[in-house]
């Protein structure tokens, strides 16, 4: 059976007055990669950072062991829990070394600075984001893609056993989405990391989640298996998109091809004046 160690209980998160997410309940999977899909501005980064402690909850509480994040010592949460934000803002003039090695902070220690367990676990986290050939370039300097790679690479070095990472594929191009994806799911079959990520793209969802967190406005839809949540229902029920789930022909996980079923009537998308589902006349 797979345990819980982070846990959110009655989370409420607000900007000002204005709630964002509202009594949620969630139970992260240990070991396993959780993706949270949802329409735009329905919460999911905000729940993300509540998850990684960046933002206070209003009411309820994360839970990291049993204990609330808001007695945690920082440092402790940051040994345990590693946060990718949406848009991170790199320090000025800083270079892919230096902000890879940021990573390590959590770990190290006031009489040593630096250790040959931080060398090699920065040295590595660039290997694997295939960044290591950036190492000297200053990071204002890189396209989008080449920084993304940067910041994944940061959030690996911290070595965390749980992850957490808002839209990681951002700005990627196809081949190196595949390659995070991979690497995401390769880190956490290898070490049994536990991975909770933002993905805008369904199908790249359904592929590499053990858990699917469907939310809508602040709430929780639907979670579970991707081939129980990914239905055409849901996809209508959270995106209003009518759409047709085919098995994808490469792994049989559920594929969303957006557009109504062949030959089904184009309800909803009717022109002003035409009744939905009628033929107009010639
Ligand atoms: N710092 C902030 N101050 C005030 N309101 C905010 C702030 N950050 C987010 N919001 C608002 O909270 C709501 C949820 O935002 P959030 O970023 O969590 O959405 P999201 O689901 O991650 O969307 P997206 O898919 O566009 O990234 C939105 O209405 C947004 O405008
Ligand atoms: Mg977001």
């Amino acid at each position: 059976m797979t345990g819980n160690r982070l846990t959110a209980q009655g989370l409420t998160l607000a900007y000002e007055d204005r709630t964002v997410v509202d009594g949620l309940d969630l139970k992260v999977p240990d070991g396993n990669v959780t993706v949270i899909v949802g329409p735009n501005a329905c919460g999911k980064s905000t729940l993300l950072r509540a998850l990684g402690r960046l933002l206070k909850p209003q009411r309820g509480a994360v839970l990291l062991d049993g204990t609330e994040l808001s007695r945690i010592p920082t440092r402790r949460i940051a040994q345990a829990v590693g946060l990718l934000p949406q848009t991170p803002v790199p320090p000025e003039g800083i270079t892919v070394a230096e902000l890879v090695s940021r990573g390590r902070q959590p770990h190290q220690k006031w009489w040593q600075q630096w250790s040959d367990a931080d060398e090699t676990a920065v040295a590595r986290a660039m290997e694997r984001t295939g960044t290591a050939e950036l190492a000297d370039r200053p990071v204002d300097e890189l396209s989008g893609g080449q920084r993304q790679r940067v910041w994944i690479a940061m959030a690996l070095a911290q070595e965390t056993d749980v992850l957490l990472l808002d839209e990681p594929t951002t700005y990627l191009d196809i081949a190196h989405q595949v390659e995070v994806l991979d690497l995401v799911r390769q880190l956490n079959r290898e070490r049994g990391r536990t991975v909770v990520a933002v993905l805008h793209d369904l199908n790249q969802a359904a592929r590499y989640a053990d858990h699917i967190v469907a939310m809508k406005a602040g709430r929780i839809v639907a979670q579970g298996a991707p081939a129980d949540v990914v239905t055409a229902e849901l996809v209508e029920e959270v995106f209003g998109l009518a759409s047709v789930v085919v098995p994808d022909p490469v792994t049989g996980d559920p594929l969303v091809v957006p557009g109504p079923p062949r030959g089904a009537a184009p309800a909803e998308r009717a022109v002003p004046g035409q009744t939905a589902g009628t033929t107009p006349a010639t």
